[in-house]
């Protein structure tokens, strides 16, 4: 059976990719630090396995990886989504935060998928999705780290495109505009609807759709890019 690796998979965009890789029949293998968000994705996926990880913790990618790989489940996929979001200016952006967001979106998804690597180039086969941000490539004022890193995850994603393609391995990228998950405080996005072309904030089953497409066997062509999926605010 053909399975997809979700990280972040207990909430928002990742929780919204996972049951749109289980209607697709795959099973889909949940990470994330809380168990008890991941068991609520699991019932809702059916065919499913949680896996309690904490991406910041290079043992803990290495543990969850290894029990996936011992099962006998065909892992064509790897979505790179989890993260979270901090905004300060940056003067008061400490160094905490700066490891913080660098340990979750670069160092997290650099790890996976250095575990995964091997794996998708044994089998000629894998596909790789980051879920970057728009803000990695039109970055605003307060959120120094947090775009930074976003800009990192996109380069690290053309890279892999160009070293991945002789071994039949994709790698893309999904860069979200404003998107009403709990990564928000309550509340906040409900203001930002009108600076939005399209005129409102978008969902996480948006965001999903667009992550299928790019890792699916759906855009067999299409490696390295970058997909903004943001309402238009990219342009502006
Ligand atoms: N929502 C937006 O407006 C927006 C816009 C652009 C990009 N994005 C990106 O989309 C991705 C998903 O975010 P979201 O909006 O869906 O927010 P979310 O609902 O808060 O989801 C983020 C998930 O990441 C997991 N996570 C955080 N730190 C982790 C860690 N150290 N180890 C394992 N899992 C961890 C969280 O689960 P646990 O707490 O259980 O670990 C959570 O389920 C993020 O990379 C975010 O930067 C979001």
């Amino acid at each position: 059976m053909k399975a997809a690796i979700i990280t972040g998979a207990g909430s928002g965009i990742g929780r919204a990719t996972a049951l749109m890789f289980a209607k697709f029949n795959y099973h889909v293998f949940l990470l994330g630090r809380d168990t008890r968000k991941l068991r609520i994705t699991h019932l809702e996926c059916g065919d499913a396995t949680s896996i309690g990880c904490d991406l910041t913790k290079p043992e803990e990618i290495d543990q969850a990886v290894k029990q996936i790989l011992n099962t006998n489940k065909t892992i064509e996929i790897l979505i790179n989504n989890a993260g979270t979001f901090t905004y300060n200016t940056f003067e008061n952006t400490t160094e905490d935060d700066w490891m913080n967001q660098y340990q979750i979106h670069v160092m997290g998804t650099v790890r996976m998928t250095k575990q995964l690597w091997p794996h998708f180039v044994k089998n000629k086969k894998g596909s790789i999705v980051n879920v970057a941000s728009t803000l990695g490539v039109r970055p605003t004022a307060g959120t120094s780290a947090y775009s930074s890193m976003k800009a990192a995850q996109i380069s690290l994603t053309q890279t892999l495109a160009l070293e991945g393609a002789p071994h039949g391995i994709r790698v893309n990228c999904v860069a979200p505009g404003i998107v009403d998950t709990p990564i928000h405080p309550p509340g906040a996005v409900s203001g930002m609807a009108q600076a939005q072309p399209l005129g409102r904030v978008g969902r996480p089953d948006e965001i999903a759709a667009s992550v299928y497409f790019l890792a699916s066997d759906s855009s067999p062509w299409t490696t390295g890019a970058v997909l903004h999926v943001d309402g238009g605010i990219n342009l502006l």
